[in-house]
């Protein structure tokens, strides 16, 4: 057990690292096209927070949150999302007074108490983005423009956006009164899952996935065509910006996100190759969440990205390979010290260059043999004729060849062979 990470976490190993930060630059290259800025809030948050900002009968807070009582009595929560903490930083650093909309993005870990399986993890990370201070459908449009960017900027594109407006509450609450008189005679064939939505969450029962609830909810009638006049035309005029600009969609009236603080435009982003977890982006408008957690009613939007899913995808179309970075030289010693060759290893990383040395006082044969299975170009040896003569000898081991190299411009003959192979 003291050997195994808790069940539904992974560690991130080196060979892995270069793919996620493959995904975090072009993140950042795209947050910083759309004029997104980054911040980073806590990994904890008082429990408060999520109970009233995601809801108390979301899945995610009735099931799914890591909650715990700190020494001081206080009730903290692991995040299982970041749109409630980027919303407690906008109010509490009273955001409202600069510039609107204010755009930030993030990314980070997230923490869920759900059953693991392919692509969905207790810990995971996302990448999110969320814009405070409008109501302007383009910002819609720009939000969901802005995540396929970024998609295909990594090299996805078999992308399929999935649309839907939920209304606001006026409209959704006349709504729900419309489905849970529909679904009346059907409870009892519902999941047990959907029964306990029936009373709590019944919108939830429209995308449950159990072939009975879908028979239950065949033929219901869908917020989409109850939509008062504002909700209407405002998910109207974000399909207009969508259309204008030429980008496919699915219009999904049974999209239901999984959080409550939704309003209006929500959408999800799923990709193929992935099995049952394809959705890789789920975003929307939430008008209200931060009067909801005791600020002034302020419009948002945003999304967010599930990095493990995205890598998952991208290693299902075979694309993003990122190979881990290779030293540029190794130091090969025989009959010196390695306290010896240090202060030559530390001249060259000081220049700039990747250097390594042996510390395992392996033969001169075995640490050629290890620069190359670590696919070193040059190998400089220093051994005590080498560092009498003020010498070394460096070996191209691509091709084989060696060259006697003065010590003291051995920093810039290999910073000058390298700058010439990267041309
Ligand atoms: P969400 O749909 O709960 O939305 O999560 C967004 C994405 O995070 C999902 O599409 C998925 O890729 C990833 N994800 C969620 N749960 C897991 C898991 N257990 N394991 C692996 N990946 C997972 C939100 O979190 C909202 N805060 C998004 C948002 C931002 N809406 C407005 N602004």
């Amino acid at each position: 057990m003291l050997t195994k990470a808790p069940r539904g976490t992974k560690d991130i190993l080196p060979a892995e690292v270069p793919q996620w930060r493959f995904f975090e630059e072009k993140a950042r290259e795209a947050c910083r096209l759309f004029g997104y800025s980054e911040i980073r809030t806590p990994i904890f948050e008082h429990t408060e927070l999520f109970l009233r900002g995601v809801g108390e009968a979301t899945d995610i807070v009735a099931k799914e949150m890591y909650t715990f009582t700190d020494k001081g009595g206080r009730s903290l929560t692991l995040r299982p999302e970041g749109t409630a903490s980027v919303a407690r930083a906008y109010l509490e650093h009273k955001m409202q007074g600069e510039a609107q909309p204010v755009k930030v993005f993030y990314t980070g870990p997230m923490f869920r108490y759900d059953r693991p399986q392919a692509g969905r993890y207790r810990q995971f990370h996302q990448f999110g983005v969320e814009a405070f201070g409008s109501q302007e459908p383009a910002l819609d449009a720009e939000v969901i423009m802005l995540a396929l960017f970024f998609l295909q900027s990594l090299g996805l594109d078999n992308l399929a956006l999935h649309l839907n407006s939920v209304g606001c509450p006026e409209c959704r609450s006349r709504y729900r009164e419309t489905l849970v008189a529909a679904l009346r005679d059907g409870v009892k064939q519902l999941c047990p899952d959907c029964s306990e939505r029936y009373e709590k969450n019944p919108l939830r029962i429209l995308d449950c996935k159990n072939e009975r609830c879908q028979a239950v909810t065949k033929g219901v009638p869908l917020l989409a065509d109850e939509l008062c006049n504002g909700c209407r035309e405002h998910f109207a005029a974000v399909r207009a910006v969508l259309d204008a600009l030429d980008v496919a969609y699915v219009l999904d009236p049974r999209l239901v996100r999984g959080l409550d603080y939704y309003t209006k435009t929500a959408f999800e982003i799923m990709a193929s190759g992935l099995g049952a977890q394809s959705s890789i982006c789920g975003g929307g408008r939430y008008d209200h969440l931060l009067a909801t957690i005791g600020g002034p009613d302020i419009p948002g939007i945003g999304f967010a990205i599930g990095i493990e899913r995205v890598l998952l995808a991208l290693a299902a179309a075979g694309a993003g390979e990122a190979a881990v970075p290779v030293p540029d030289v190794f130091v090969a010693t025989a009959g010196v010290t390695p306290a010896e060759v240090l202060p030559y290893v530390m001249e060259l990383r000081k220049a700039g260059l990747a250097a390594e040395m042996d510390f395992l006082n392996r033969s001169l044969k075995a640490q050629l043999k290890f620069a190359d299975k670590k696919g070193i170009r040059y190998v400089v040896l220093l051994g005590e004729a080498e560092l009498q003569a003020g010498q070394a000898t460096v070996k191209d081991m691509q091709s084989g060849v060696q060259e006697a190299v003065a010590l003291g411009g051995l920093c810039a003959y290999l910073a000058e062979r390298l700058k010439e192979e990267n041309q």
